[in-house]
Parts: structure tokens; sequence; C-alpha cells
């Protein structure tokens, strides 16, 4: 007989193009493992409800472990009447057991209550692999802050030099981003470990069933409160898809940063061999590749994100097919950053920073005005009047071309009587970043304090 799911009613099988319209399996075949899982849960709350004898449970569990080897193996496929990866895994299983005890199974469940359980598992497996990559990713920026501790470079607003800070405090601005992505990432996991198992097509159970035991041997936190919600709800995907491009964006900023930095017109970085790629015609060619793909899959992600919210945006309760195309853009955003991940590990652990070159740059386009201005004001200068005074010194320095440093005492005293020769105390890079050392500032001691609190948040996740 036909091993669809629901022939019963139905004079004819589907015409060719519907069954092609309709096929998953090339997308949700991944969630095979969990469907098993889902099916040895399912099996022990029949069991539990008087529905299957201990030996039917039994001979249960036993082929569905022969069908999972057989998934694992590759030696069970999907073939193109299974209409998804719960069809085809039905027919693996009565292929295995036979009809009689494998017609039992689903009993108390629908595909609706089973993929949306399945999809949430999948995720929260997925969401951990990426919370390590990024770890990874937070480890190599951390690496780099510690190998440098006094590497200065010229902070940027606008892109145009603003104040000189130290690299280390700069690469940590990073990881405190991606830091936030991993927070972002295990509290989208508290809201998501809810089990819809149980639910069935939406209404509930009549046979008895224990939806919190089954949520429990699937590892989640409990069962969802409403059956409804459970089968036709996937904020969880929409919410795992912002995560995922919000992260996908700020790696995507670190990766801007490299491709400038890699310009010969900053010289701040070499990439290494390992971590670029060469040209096809241009034989001196070293492309920051690894960056580029980073900025360019920030925006596959994005789309991901924007596209399944137009697809749930105007479905009504509960379970609409449309939903069926809630997976594609999740394991997408996954594969992309699987991929992505450790080469952004790869490349930013191994960048070598030209150390003589930034600390050429910190003071270059008066950076260290804001320090003449604050200067004057510790001396009681309204900050009004101390900013027009370190504008006047920069328009000077200007005109004769010179450093801030090297106005004469007399071009200080004509500014401003305040301005005396031991402003030139501040300015200096290193005086300049020293100053700044209230929490959070780019002062050395708060950075190491830093950096200690980012590496001991990479070893308590
Ligand atoms: N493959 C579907 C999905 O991914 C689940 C099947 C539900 N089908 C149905 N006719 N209710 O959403």
């Amino acid at each position: 007989g036909s091993t669809k799911l629901w022939g019963g009613r139905f004079a004819s099988g589907p015409a060719e193009a519907m069954a092609r319209l309709s096929l998953s399996t090339h997308v949700d075949w991944r969630l095979a493992p969990y469907d098993i899982a889902g099916s040895r849960a399912h099996a022990r709350v029949l069991h539990h409800a008087g529905l299957l004898t201990d030996d039917e449970l039994q001979r249960m569990h036993d082929g569905l472990d022969v069908l999972a080897g057989d998934v694992e193996s590759g030696a069970f496929q999907p073939v193109l009447d299974d209409e998804d990866v719960h069809t085809a895994l039905e027919r693996g299983l009565l292929e295995r057991v036979g009809a009689d005890l494998g017609g039992k199974l689903r009993a108390g469940r629908s595909r609706n209550d089973q993929v949306a359980t399945l999809f949430r598992m999948w995720l929260r497996d997925a969401t951990g692999r990426v919370a390590t990559g990024v770890l990874d990713v937070v480890e190599a920026l951390t690496s780099q802050a510690a190998a440098h501790p006094d590497t200065v470079l010229p902070g940027r607003t606008h892109l145009q030099h603003a104040q000189p800070v130290l690299l280390a405090h700069h690469l940590l601005a990073h990881c405190q981003a991606l830091l936030r992505d991993v927070a972002r990432l295990r509290d989208w996991d508290a809201r998501t470990a809810y089990s819809p198992y149980g639910s069935g097509a939406l209404a509930g159970s009549s046979l008895g069933l224990d939806p919190q035991a089954v949520a429990e041997e699937l590892g989640f936190d409990a069962a969802v409160d409403n059956s409804i919600d459970g089968t036709s709800s996937r904020d969880f995907a929409a919410e795992s898809a912002f995560c995922f491009a919000m992260l996908g964006v700020n790696l995507s900023r670190i990766a801007e940063e490299v491709v400038i930095w890699n310009t010969a017109e900053f010289g701040y970085v070499t990439l290494d061999d390992a971590w670029a790629t060469g040209s096809s015609i241009m034989p001196q060619k070293k492309n920051p590749d690894v960056a580029e793909l980073a900025r360019g899959k920030s925006g596959t992600m994005i789309g991901n994100l924007t596209g399944l919210l137009a697809t749930l945006k105007a479905q009504p309760l509960a379970y609409n097919r449309d939903l069926q195309e809630d997976k594609q853009p999740v394991f997408d955003s996954v594969e992309h950053l699987e991929l992505l991940l450790p080469a952004m590990t790869g490349m930013m652990g191994t960048l070598t920073f030209h150390t003589g070159r930034l600390a050429e740059l910190a003071p270059a386009g008066f950076t260290l005005a804001t320090d003449i201005a604050e200067w004057l004001v510790r001396r009681g200068v309204p900050f009004r009047v101390a900013h027009e005074a370190s504008g006047e010194c920069v328009r000077l320095a200007e005109r004769g071309d010179v450093g801030l440093d090297e106005l004469t005492d007399t071009e200080l005293a004509g500014v401003h009587p305040a301005l005396t020769p031991e402003v030139r105390d501040v300015l200096t890079v290193a005086g300049s970043i020293a100053s700044r050392d209230a929490h959070g500032g780019t002062a050395a001691p708060r950075v190491a304090e830093q950096l200690d609190r980012v590496r001991s948040a990479v070893r308590d996740h």
C-alpha cells in the first residue's frame, strides 16, 4: 500500500508537480536524528498510556535504533514519494518493524507538533555550536590584545583621526559586541526550551499522553502551555535568525576594518598567507577574501531574517503549510556561520599589526587637540573657551605645518594666557592615553582589567 501519511480520503495520488512542490526532504532531512529521538520518547508515553505493550515498546525502540543507524550510514535515504522527513522515517520504521506495530506510533501526534519540536531541538544544538565558534573569535581577538599591551593607533570617528587609543582597547570593543551575541543566543535558548510535542495538529491529544515526559526526554525544560501556540509559533526561529544576522553584522564590521587596514594606504596589517587569496591574473595580489566573505554573508543573513519575518507575518492560527518555508533560511544562516567563524578566528588570530606605522599615525591629524582642551579645563578654563583655544592651536599648527607639540611658547601664550609650556606634558600619545583612566577608558590599566573580564566571560560560557 501507499506509504503516504494521508491517503485514505483520496481517490488518486497527487499530481507530479504537486508532489514536487510539496517535497521538503532536501531541506529537512537534517532533522532525521531528532525525529527519531522524538519517536522514541513518543513510544514511551504511548506505552505509559497503555497503548503499547512492553514487548511492542521494546520492538519499536529496537526498530528505531536500526533506523537511526541506517540514516547515519546513508543506507536509508528519502525518496521522491516521501513528502518530508517525517513521512520518510515512518516508511523506514514500517519497513523495519512491520506495518502493524509501525502504524501505532502515529497515534496522538501530528507532523505539526513534530516539526515544531524537532526544529527547536536542531536549533538549540546549532546555536550552541555557533556560540562556541563566536567564543573562538573572541579568543583570537583577546590573544592579539594580550600580545599588544602598548600598541597605539589613531582612534577614529567618521573614519577620521579622532583620539589615540590602545589597539587592545579597539580589539576588545569588538569582543564586547561578540560576547553580547553569545549572551543573546543563551537568552534565546531559555525561551526556546519548551517542547510542542503532544500538541497534536493544534488541539492537543486525547490519548492520555504526557507531554512533560516527552519534553524531559528530549532535553527541554518543559512542554509548551498552549498546543495552538506550540504548533504555529515560529518567533523562536525568527529570533534565532535575528541573533545570526546581528552576529553577522558584528563580524562584518570587524571584516570591513580588516579590508581597510590591509590597503597600501593604511598599511596597518599584513594577512597571514593561510587566510588570504591570490588573483588569477595579477601575480602580486593578496586579497582579504575572508573579510569580504564575512561582509557579504552578513547581507545574506539579514535577508534570511527579513524573508522569514515576511513568511510569518500574516498567517492565521494555527499551522499553515507556509511554515514549511521557515527552516531553510535559518539552516542557511547557520551554515554560513559555521563556515565563517573558524575562518574569522584564523584570520584575526594571525594578523600581523605594523606597530611602527600605527604609532606614527596615532598623533597625526591633531588627535591630541582634545588633550589641550581638557588640560585647560583642569586649569579652571571653561570648556567652551578651552575648545576654542585648542582649535586655534590646530589652526596655527596646520598653517605652520608642525605638530601641536611644536608650537612655540609665544604662540601658545598668544592663543590663551593659561597655555603655559607645561601643556606639552599631555601632548604625547602615551600621555593622552594614560590620562583616560576612568572605567571603560583606554588607559593601559583599565584595558588590562577589561581584558581579564572578557577572558573570564569566555571561560564562564
Ligand atoms: N513538512 C511540514 C513542515 O515542515 C510539516 C508537515 C505538516 N504538513 C501538514 N500538511 N500539516 O512544516
